[in-house]
């Protein structure tokens, strides 16, 4: 028997990356998927994808922007497969990048209306499925940008936070329900979103991101549906409200720690004791 059998899931931004790879480990340990992603041509090879790792899986065209869309979706997921236990509103994008003097008005909005209202929706429409079956479990992909800022990447920073925010606050209002609303801060994935334009790039992201925190590798689609997969499960049953950090260690103290450690073989000059005192005693 599958961690979730028996359940029933939704994933927006499952044609690719990170919501892809959710959705094959979901339909893999036994839920129904439905894949709701704009990229119709992703969605429908995610769907073959968990068909071939013995689930089910239909795709739904969603703008996660679109209330009528995300609606759309739930609707599927109840007429296919008889209701709805997890959704993970998890479809992003970049969004406006540049200096903040720059960013016009509409770049801001559309940012936020896929980052910020695109969860909101998602939460909203899941809630009254997940009450008719006595609880559920709602999943959003926030960031670490989300927790720290980011030279140049001003609303995709600021709607990561609300989306933390927004968990909370749903948290509260939810746990009489047994809905559990919870989020995922990834670091840096090698996924299409940094290679969309330049697939030959992946390589050279790969690379980059490898250096990007202190564990020395890059971090994998998978190792945020390992983390959507316990959250989704009832082994999260009391865990509500938080946001789970899955970034190699990069807001522990981030990569200039490891630099630091690399440069010079060691972060303090250690006294010959091998204990610092009060400053005063010098
Ligand atoms: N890759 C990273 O390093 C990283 C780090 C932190 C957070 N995230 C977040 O993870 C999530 C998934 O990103 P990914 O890295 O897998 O990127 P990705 O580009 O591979 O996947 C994102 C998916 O969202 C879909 N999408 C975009 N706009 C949409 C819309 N309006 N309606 C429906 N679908 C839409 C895209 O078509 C795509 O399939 C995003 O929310 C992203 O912000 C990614």
């Amino acid at each position: 028997m599958g961690r979730l059998t028996g359940k029933v899931a939704a994933i927006t931004g499952a044609a690719s990356g990170i919501g892809r790879a959710t959705a094959v480990l979901f339909a893999a340990e036994g839920a129904a998927v439905v894949i709701g992603d704009l990229n119709v041509e992703g969605g429908e090879a995610a769907v073959r994808e968990c068909k071939e790792n013995g689930g089910r899986a239909v795709f739904q065209k969603t703008d996660v922007a679109s209330e009528a869309d995300v609606k759309a979706m739930i609707a599927r997921a109840v007429a296919e497969f008889g209701g709805l236990d997890i959704i993970y509103n998890n479809a992003g994008l970049g969004g406006a990048l540049g200096p903040l003097e720059q960013i016009s008005v509409e770049n801001w909005d559309r940012s936020l209306a896929v980052l910020l209202r695109g969860v909101f929706l998602g939460m909203k429409h899941a809630i009254p499925e997940m009450r008719k079956r006595g609880g559920g479990s709602i999943i959003s992909t926030a960031s670490i940008a989300g927790l720290r800022g980011y030279p140049g990447l001003h609303p995709y920073c600021a709607a990561k936070a609300a989306v933390i925010s927004l968990t909370r606050s749903a948290a509260v209002e939810l746990g009489k329900d047994r809905i559990r609303v919870n989020c995922i801060c990834p670091g840096g994935i090698n996924t299409p979103i940094f290679t969309r334009t330049q697939p030959n790039l992946a390589p050279l992201v790969e690379e980059r991101l490898a250096q990007a925190q202190p564990i020395p590798r890059a971090g994998h689609p998978d190792d945020i549906a390992k983390m959507a997969l316990f959250l989704a499960s009832d082994d999260s049953e009391w865990v509500s409200g938080q946001a789970m950090v899955v970034d190699g260690a990069a807001t522990a103290g981030g990569v200039a720690g490891r630099q630091q450690l690399e440069q010079q073989g060691r972060i303090l000059p250690v006294p010959p004791s091998g204990f610092m005192g009060p400053s005063f005693e010098g």
